[in-house]
């Protein structure tokens, strides 16, 4: 028997590190040493790890009701994350549908916006438009979404959709570039495009790279003209990581479909939910049921993992919480001040991250990091550090100078 993990080249991989234990920041090894997780686990513990709130509701609610299926049937933790939900999210955004992890409420999204046009009867649009670099899951759809250039995934790109890509922008003056590009394809192609989708603000397995909202604004103005559907894959962004509760927060102009995921069970179960206009969903409303929507998974909606979402939220909200954040905002910023050797130092919100030369220097930093027990996962050249909101200023302050020695 041999267990086989993710996104590991088994071959060259050492053993994986088996962990026993987990304790807000930290994780703990089977030899018991201790680890600070600076990327809260794939960027979903964003509430660290075993928080007690949260096991609680959720054996409570085990106790309770742990499932039943969602097409007939509803129950009150769903009920109340999604009224919960609502009170942050752009008024528009109104009509919840839930599936399972990021690249499922991904997947929903692109169906809905196809599904949508279909439904009113506009049979050409059958194209997606990206911003170049983006990361949006793995499934088949999630990643033909992403486009041919994938760093991760070409090696599927005969099945994938067909796309356009936003060229990324490095500074304003590519910001105009890429317009241009963008208007230029959209002059022949803008009304055979369903939707466009990108991760607002930040493109996090892209590097963490960063980007301006005004950009933001003007490519969703701009395709807006063509009559299409905006999808903001906040999956990585949504619940403070960018400093306010959604990117979308700091955007003038709302998407018409968001995608929630990670952090939303503060790390504890898989949920995910994709959320949209009015609309959008009386488009799918007809006494036939041809125009349904063709999507559902047998855990949609678990209670058991919308009972820990429930209480996630209720956490983060705390001033306490509120307060830490911040906190981690602003020593963030301090902290790119201190480092030098680096470059594109970047910070958004609870994110921070620089460049090395080489991605063996940043492996290199991460197993050095390793041994003073604190657990990065550099993406190419690029080191960030994502903690959870819990963690201590004494950590911080520690894993920041061991950063600044290297
Ligand atoms: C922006 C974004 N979308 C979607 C996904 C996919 O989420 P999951 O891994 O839960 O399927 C990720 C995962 O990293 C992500 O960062």
């Amino acid at each position: 028997m041999k267990i086989w993990h993710p996104f590991t080249q088994e071959k060259t991989a050492s053993l994986p590190v088996k962990i026993v234990k987990g304790k807000g920041a930290y994780l703990f090894d089977s030899n018991e040493k201790k680890y600070i997780d600076m990327v809260s686990s794939w960027w979903v513990n964003i509430l660290g790890h075993s928080n007690k709130e949260i096991a609680e509701a959720i054996y409570k609610q085990a106790k309770t009701l742990e499932h039943v299926m969602f097409a007939g049937f509803s129950h009150e933790p769903g009920e109340r994350l999604c009224q919960k939900l609502y009170e942050y999210l752009p008024s528009s955004l109104e009509y919840f549908f839930f599936s399972d992890d990021g690249s499922t409420a991904v997947e929903v999204a692109l169906k809905m916006a196809y599904q949508y046009f279909k439904n009113l009867g506009k049979n050409d649009r059958n194209m997606y438009i990206n911003l170049e670099g983006g990361y949006h899951g793995d499934t088949m759809g999630a990643m033909g979404a992403a486009g041919n250039n994938s760093k991760y995934h070409s090696i599927f790109a005969e099945f994938f959709f067909k796309t356009f890509s936003i060229d990324f922008p490095n500074s304003e003056k590519d910001e105009i570039v890429s317009l241009e590009k963008l208007k230029k394809f959209l002059k022949n192609f803008g009304e055979n495009v369903c939707a466009i989708i990108v991760e607002p603000l930040v493109q996090g397995a892209a590097g963490m790279r960063t980007y301006r909202s005004e950009f933001l604004d003007l490519i969703t103005k701009e395709v807006r003209k063509y009559g299409i559907l905006v999808i903001f894959d906040e999956v990585m962004t949504g619940f403070y990581r960018t400093g306010s509760m959604f990117a979308v927060d700091k955007c003038v102009e709302k998407p018409d479909i968001i995608c929630l995921s990670k952090g939303i069970t503060g790390g504890f179960l898989p949920i995910a939910l994709t959320i949209t206009t009015e609309k959008i969903y009386e488009s799918f409303l007809s006494n036939s049921w041809e125009k349904s929507f063709k999507h559902g998974h047998s855990y949609t909606a678990n209670p058991i993992g919308c009972a820990a979402a429930c209480k996630a939220i209720e956490i983060l909200e705390r001033r306490k919480t509120q307060q830490n954040i911040k906190e981690i905002c602003d020593s963030h910023n301090e902290f790119l001040k201190r480092l030098s050797n680096v470059s594109n130092k970047r910070s958004l919100g609870t994110i921070v991250a620089f460049d090395v030369e080489t991605s063996q220097i940043a492996e290199k930093i991460k197993v050095s990091m390793f041994k003073k027990g604190i657990i990065i996962r550099p993406i190419g050249a690029s080191v960030y550090l994502i903690p959870p909101y819990c963690i201590s200023k004494t950590d911080l302050e520690y894993v920041y100078q061991e950063m600044v020695l290297h």
